[in-house]
């Protein structure tokens, strides 16, 4: 393991609103066993964002918290928003967030990972048989196309009444460098790609197959296909073990990674990687989040699944840190857990009372232990 390497890992923790800082309390109570067990250390540092920045700053994310962010390793994200801002005007969303943290860090390839757990094939919303084994990436391209695309608000137009515009805008290079992350991902895993989006009613569809085209003729060995969103909603949900890597647009990829997540039991369990270009020395920036929102008619009942932020974790080993056997180490405990019986609410269903948010992270620890 990386056992005496320096202690230079800057995570910056964002725990954020509602079921956030219940999740993010379990994750650091990993991080402090990593810590005392002398496997890995870690400089780090917490602030706020959405909901409770904007109490508290009255943003929803503060300069100096962007500063940090921009100067870490890593960003460990937990959720935002809740009922109590929801009235707000759209500059004052706590969602801003975490849609600023993605844009001016330039975290332009989500890594959305849908694993099935062996123990957990029957929680699934589909038939066993469908899900078992199930093992799929959805690299979501995330900077760019209709959730940041200008010209954008809501207009009124000289008869008084208004329009709301949005706009799907992708440049060449845009779709090109995330479309290489899921190339590259499928070339370590089953080395077949799948490009969704709408290219029989959109334009910007049409770049991004002619694109996928050209660079596929880098990829001799990973077989691409395309495949319409509409059509890949139906198919995650008919025959999901047909993909291997989905890449797709920020939009499609949002409500695409919402019904995958589902396939795995709960949105609970979904973990996600956000990152950046790798610089000249290897470097990128990174950020990790659970796939489930705030949660906030659950939050603070300790009812919340703390794994999808566990994992998380465990990808930042994995992908800011090099650090596969420790990420391995989490994901062990994780699925140890879950098949000797360990069920949050969103997972229980009929297999007697459920765990904690604090209880369930209890269990990850004494996985750790026994397999450290
Ligand atoms: C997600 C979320 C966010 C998104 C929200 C909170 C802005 O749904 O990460 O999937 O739409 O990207
Ligand atoms: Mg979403």
């Amino acid at each position: 393991m990386a056992e005496g390497r320096p202690s230079n890992r800057k995570v910056l923790v964002l725990p954020g609103d509602g079921i956030g800082p219940e999740i993010m309390g379990e994750v650091l109570r990993v991080v402090d066993f990593f810590e005392k067990r002398r496997i890995a250390s870690f400089e780090v540092s917490e602030d706020v964002v959405g909901g409770a920045a904007l109490d508290t700053l009255g943003t929803p994310i503060g300069e100096e918290t962007m500063r940090r962010a921009m100067e870490s390793d890593a960003v460990l994200f937990g959720a935002v928003g809740g009922p109590k801002w929801d009235a707000l005007p759209f500059d004052k969303r706590p969602e801003l967030g975490i849609l600023r943290l993605r844009k001016e860090m330039d975290l332009f390839a989500n890594l959305r990972p849908a694993v099935v757990f062996e123990a957990l094939a029957e929680a699934s919303s589909l038939k066993r048989e469908l899900v078992a084994g199930l093992d799929l990436m959805i690299v979501r391209e995330l900077t760019g196309g209709i959730y940041f695309g200008e010209p954008r608000g809501i207009e009124t137009l000289p008869d008084g009444s208004r329009r709301g515009v949005n706009t799907e805008v992708y440049s060449e290079a845009e779709i090109e460098r995330v479309l290489r992350v899921g190339f590259e991902l499928a070339r370590k895993r089953g080395r077949r790609l799948t490009e969704v989006d709408k290219a029989n009613v959109m334009e910007s569809g049409r770049l991004w197959r002619e694109v996928a085209e050209r660079v596929a003729k880098d990829y001799s060995d990973v077989t691409l296909n395309f495949m319409y969103a509409d059509n890949c909603a139906m198919q995650l949900v008919r025959a999901p073990k047909q993909f291997d890597v989905v890449v797709t647009s920020n939009l499609f990829g949002d409500i695409l990674s919402d019904c995958a997540a589902m396939l795995t039991g709960s949105l609970g369990m979904l973990p996600s990687a956000s990152l950046g270009a790798p610089d000249a020395s290897g470097r990128r920036r990174a950020l990790y989040e659970p796939v489930h929102g705030s949660a906030p008619d659950i939050a603070g009942r300790g009812l919340a699944n703390p794994l999808a932020a566990i994992l998380s974790f465990a990808m930042m080993l994995r992908y800011s840190f090099d650090m596969s056997e420790e990420a391995d180490l989490v994901e062990l405990s994780v699925r140890r857990a879950l098949k000797s019986g360990a069920r949050t609410a969103d997972l229980a269903a009929a297999r007697g009372s459920p765990l904690s948010t604090r209880a369930m992270g209890e269990r990850i620890l004494s996985e750790l232990e026994k397999a450290a």
